[in-house]
């Protein structure tokens, strides 16, 4: 079995800034409630033509160029995303067309805000076992599109944005070192968009009750977040043959600072070793992590030699947690 490194990442947000104090003009909240029930204090949005595509696109030209590869190199495309161009074709179909590379297997996969993660676990079997080389990995979100900006439990939550990951065989001593997926169905009815499927396609109806926007039940996912995201942590370590002393960096899925905080502390690392770019991005879902790979590394918060631990947690529930030695 080959070890898989990240040869390259890249990242995209919109140019749009909606702050706090734009979101106290359309619902009744303040920054100062949004500021410490969640440490967001603005976050970007799409512009009304730009869809995850648009996104995926810049992050991936961004990851190809670091990785030193061409599209033509590329032998597999994975989109995570619950915010796709349409419901199908695959968003990573309309990537791949627009990167201009061979007619490699492209798809799209959705586990909510763990996406990233299960994306670069997934595209890293297919290089353990040699079935092929150089995998792009990118999580796009534009999540402003479903989003009721008339509902404050998520409108002053959620952004857009988007990063990607080239995954190739490691030279060295570099790369993946353990990962750990999973999912409790028990809590999807936690966090998801009602309408727009098969259980009740949009009519008018579903329109005019808002049903085509995310509804969430806040409180309750906080509530099973630090759990969750701590022993998704513990076991990828343990899987690894590591322990919280081993951990150089922290890149936890940014949903709220509180949870980022409470598991830091439960680990025990200091907030020095930990990512947060909440304040600026808000949540991204998928494009998260991704997004907070890619600045991490442009900003040179990770050495080689380091051991990162990369942790998320969505709607699904879904959870992952990936150990790299960078
Ligand atoms: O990305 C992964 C999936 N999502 C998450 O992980 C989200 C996790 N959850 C959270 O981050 C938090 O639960 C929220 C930020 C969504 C909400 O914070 P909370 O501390 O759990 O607040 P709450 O829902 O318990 O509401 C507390 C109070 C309520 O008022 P009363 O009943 O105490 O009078 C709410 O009506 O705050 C009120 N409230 C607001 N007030 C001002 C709820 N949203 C707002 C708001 N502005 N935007």
């Amino acid at each position: 079995m080959r070890k898989t490194k990240i040869a390259g990442t890249g990242s995209y947000i919109p140019d749009k800034v909606l702050t706090n104090a734009d979101l106290e003009k359309m619902v009744d909240t303040s920054d100062e409630w949004i500021s410490t029930r969640t440490g967001i204090k603005e976050r970007r949005i799409a512009d009304k033509n730009e869809a995850a595509s648009d996104l995926a696109y810049k992050a991936s030209k961004m990851a190809i160029e670091a990785a030193k590869i061409e599209p033509q190199d590329l032998d597999m495309i994975i989109v995570a995303t619950i915010t796709p161009d349409m419901i199908f074709p695959a968003t990573a179909c309309i990537l791949q067309e627009r990167l201009g590379m061979d007619k490699v297997a492209s798809f799209d996969l959705e586990a909510a805000c763990s996406g990233f993660l299960y994306g670069l676990s997934i595209g890293s079997q297919f290089i353990a076992t040699r079935t092929y080389n150089t995998i792009l990995v990118v999580a796009a979100e534009t999540l402003s599109k479903i989003i009721d900006y008339e509902d404050r439990n998520t409108c002053i939550i959620f952004a857009d944005g988007a990063g990607a990951a080239i995954l190739r065989p490691s030279d060295d001593n570099s790369g993946i070192i353990s990962s750990y997926l999973g999912a409790d169905g028990e809590g999807a009815n936690l966090v998801g968009v009602p309408a727009g499927g098969s259980r009740l396609p949009t009519s008018l109806e579903t329109v005019k009750n808002r049903q085509h926007y995310m509804k969430m039940r806040g409180n309750e996912l906080f509530k099973k977040a630090v759990k969750i995201m701590v022993r998704a942590v513990d076991v990828s370590l343990e899987k690894g043959g590591l322990t919280y002393e081993d951990v150089d960096f922290f890149i936890p899925h940014q949903a709220n600072i509180r949870i980022i905080k409470a598991v830091a502390k439960r680990i025990g690392l200091g907030m020095d070793k930990v990512w947060v770019n909440l304040d600026q991005c808000g949540n991204m879902s998928a494009a998260s992590c991704a997004v907070s790979l890619d600045q991490a590394v442009r900003q040179h918060k990770i050495k080689k030699g380091d051991k990162v631990v990369l942790t998320s947690f969505g709607g699904g529930l879904t959870w992952a947690s990936l150990v790299i030695e960078w």
